[in-house]
Parts: C-alpha cells; structure tokens; sequence
C-alpha cells in the first residue's frame, strides 16, 4: 500500500509540472466580494511580508483610510502548492485589529484565489462591553491584473 501511494504522488507531482502549476504567489493586487482591495508586496527570505488594507466597509462612521497589514506565508513544498498565510491589519481609522488567516487555492487555468477567514476585535470602553468587542467573516480574494501606482 505504501508503495502504491508512494507512486500515485510521484504521477500527481508530474501531472502538476505537465500542467505547468506553479505555487500560489502572494504577491500582488486582490479585492474580495466586498470590492475591499489589498495590496501584499514581495515575502522576505524568512516568509514575513507586509501591504495595505484598503476596505470598502466598516463599522464606523469615520472615514476609511488604508492601513497596514503585516504577514506570515507558511512555507509551500512539502504541504503542496496552495500554502497556507496569515496577517494582521491595523485599521488606522478604529481602535480595531483584523486577523485574517487563509490558503491560496491555484486552478487548473492558473487562477489563483485566497479563501479566508477573520476575526474583528473592536475597542470597546470597558470590560463589560467585551461581549461584542469580536466579530467574526470570511472573504473570497482574486488577484486583480497590476496597475499603475
Ligand atoms: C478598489 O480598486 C478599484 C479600482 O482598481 C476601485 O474602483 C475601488 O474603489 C477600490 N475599492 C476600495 C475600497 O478602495
């Protein structure tokens, strides 16, 4: 049994090489269903990266402002192509963080998607009121072509 599951990784290897798969690249433009656009620059050696946030809804009355986020890619290779990430926002209009976690999923065509998952602490006055302080979603990301700055 360990030899025929042994080849049947071997042929799906190749057939991602024949089918010129590549491993989901972070780097880029994306929006999600919600039209919220971020931008993840290029990972460090070590799988950190950073970008910004720039979502098209909030909580708050304020005006939104694009904020930074911070990240962790996990490394691909032994765990396959579509590796798995997460980043903090740091809303620069609410006393709020964002964590999101996600996996970058590669179609066979190459389309590269993020299905994620969130949690949203907002500041909330006192202690009595953290029973509402956290939400929780999920977004959808599709990489958006590059533009101009
Ligand atoms: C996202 O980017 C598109 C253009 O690329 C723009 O029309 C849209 O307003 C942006 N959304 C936000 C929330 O910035």
């Amino acid at each position: 049994a360990g030899a025929a599951m042994g080849s049947l990784r071997c042929c799906l290897l190749l057939a991602l090489a024949l089918l010129g798969l590549r491993p989901c690249d972070l780097q880029g433009l994306w929006r999600n269903e919600l039209g919220s656009n971020m931008t993840l620059l290029a990972l460090d050696m070590d799988g950190t990266f950073s970008g910004s946030y720039h979502t098209a809804v909030a909580a708050t009355d304020k005006q939104i402002l694009v904020s930074p986020l911070q990240g962790v890619l996990q490394p691909p290779g032994t765990k396959g192509q579509q590796p798995t990430f997460g980043f903090t926002v740091q809303w620069q209009f609410a006393d709020s963080t964002t964590v999101f976690v996600g996996q970058c999923f590669v179609d066979r065509r190459g389309k590269e998607t993020l299905e994620t998952a969130w949690l949203l602490r907002e500041g909330v006055p006192s202690r009595r009121d953290v029973w509402k302080a956290t939400s929780v979603g999920t977004n959808v990301f599709t990489r958006l072509p590059n533009k101009m700055e």
